[in-house]
């Protein structure tokens, strides 16, 4: 008999208490955090959906790893062992480890990105954009035509639109030192990019002889989607298709915070000898020893581990249909979300659930709050408050008004996954009473960690 249901792929042999607080604590709470979910104390937090980076638990023999380190500052054991797994699974040459995936990025844009240059991406990360920006260059998105609807239920919504990127080969070869594929695509609704299309960029970047890199967060759920989705691939192994993935690029950036399953960590994987040279100078610079880059040798050993633990198929399975779970209950209530569900989040259209709320009014930031009050449940808007505030202080608004839910991994139950959907329906009953919000104190820069609000009556 073939049982439906999909279980955890684990047991639980140590627990870490949520704690419940009241509505009008909560509303106390969130005042004193200046109406910014940021600001809040976690422990003020029931179930915490503000990222998957970093946040999920660690497995029995990640801990056995960590107890078995070597924390000799070169050379150590720890080291090798990392970097025979990133070895094995991604297939480059050098493997360089940093403290997380924004150091990665900083070290090899700066070794190979100069004043000028052009870097297109399927859609840059924040952190990505803002590394390249800060080397004078220009970060541009190549979204698929797909990605801009956000009903459209198409299997591969992450993919590059491949005409844009020959097109801007043909015009500025010159000033493009490196491509980018994010995968999953975190910006455009954690989906996932085929191997289809990570083919044929990697081919139009031979073409052109320029370096093609991935940015490999969310590798293994990509990995997963491919086998699901993907002509000919559902009987290939998942860790066959990350190999697949790999071989078809010259580096990769990651943060093993994500799909590394673990708390801290990262890598610059690459094969051109001369590159990796200069970005292990760079290394040495601000994070580390080649051998550690900034990490604990006992952070080492939950990677070596964790990478293959990403890659479990019963994991993946669990992981993916949690989200698409809550997908579906969430469009059966009639709550818009940006469709399909992704890999490692949900993300709520706010502007179009909070359609009384103008734009200017921050509907997605005024849905966060809601969510924590009511709920207790911690999540993160991506739209006007994250996007408004231009460099010379001039404001736009976002193309979309998203919340964001972003599961930990391994560390939510079905029950937990029940609540949230339960609370959301709730809002849903109340949703036309909830207020926008206006900023009353923000920084320069990144003003969604920091700012503050009041709510509009
Ligand atoms: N690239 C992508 C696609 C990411 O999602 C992130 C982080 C990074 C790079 C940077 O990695 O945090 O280790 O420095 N995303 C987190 C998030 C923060 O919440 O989506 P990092």
């Amino acid at each position: 008999m073939q049982f439906q249901t999909i279980i955890e792929p684990f047991r639980i042999r140590q627990v870490q208490p949520v704690r419940s607080t009241t509505r009008e604590e909560r509303e106390v709470a969130l005042q004193q955090a200046g109406n910014n979910v940021f600001l809040l104390k976690a422990e003020d937090v029931l179930i915490d959906l503000l990222t998957d980076s970093g946040t999920g638990a660690m497995s029995n023999e990640q801990w056995a790893g960590m107890m078995r380190s070597d924390e000799s500052y070169a050379g150590a054991d720890s080291y090798y062992r990392f970097e025979s797994a990133v070895k094995d699974i991604t297939g480059f040459e050098y493997i360089i480890p940093t403290h997380q995936g924004r150091a990665a990025e900083r070290i090899l844009f700066s070794a190979a990105v100069n004043e000028g240059d052009v870097v297109p991406n399927n859609t840059h990360f924040d952190t990505t954009r803002a590394n390249i920006e800060a080397r004078g260059a220009n970060a541009i998105d190549i979204p698929n035509k797909d990605a801009s609807d956000t009903q459209a239920v198409v299997p591969f919504k992450g993919n590059m639109d491949i005409d844009e990127l020959v097109s801007i080969l043909e015009q500025w070869q010159d000033k493009v030192p490196l491509v980018m594929m994010t995968i999953t695509n975190n910006s455009n609704g954690g989906q996932p990019v085929s191997l289809d299309n990570i083919r044929k960029a990697s081919e139009v970047c031979k073409r052109f002889n320029v370096p093609f890199f991935i940015d490999a967060c969310r590798f293994a759920e990509n990995a997963w989607f491919i086998k699901m989705r993907e002509d000919g691939y559902s009987e290939t192994e998942t860790i066959a298709i990350a190999r697949e993935i790999f071989s078809l690029a010259d580096g990769a950036t990651m943060s093993a915070k994500k799909d590394g399953m673990a708390n801290m960590g990262g890598f610059l994987a690459l094969n051109d000898a001369a590159l990796a040279e200069k970005c292990r100078s760079m290394l040495i610079l601000t994070e580390g020893f080649p051998t550690y880059g900034g990490l604990a040798g006992y952070d080492l050993e939950s990677i070596a581990v964790g990478l293959y633990e990403a890659l479990r198929e019963d994991y993946l399975a669990y992981r993916v249909r949690t989200v698409e779970y809550v997908g579906e209950r969430l469009i059966d209530a009639g709550i818009p979300i940006l469709r399909p569900p992704g890999g490692h989040a949900i993300y709520i259209d706010a502007k179009a659930w909070l359609s009384h709320i103008p734009q200017e009014q921050y509907p997605g930031w005024a849905l966060a709050n809601t969510l924590y009050v009511e709920g207790g449940i911690r999540t993160s808007e991506i739209g006007s408050v994250m996007f408004g505030l231009q460099p010379d202080g001039s404001e736009i608004l976002a193309d979309k008004e998203l919340v964001r839910l972003a599961f930990p991994r391994r560390v939510y139950t079905q029950s937990h996954i029940d609540y949230v959907v339960e609370v959301l329906c709730y809002i849903n009953t109340i949703v036309n009473d909830v207020k926008g919000v206006r900023i009353t104190k923000q920084p320069k820069a990144l003003r969604h960690f920091t700012a503050e609000f009041d709510s509009i009556s």
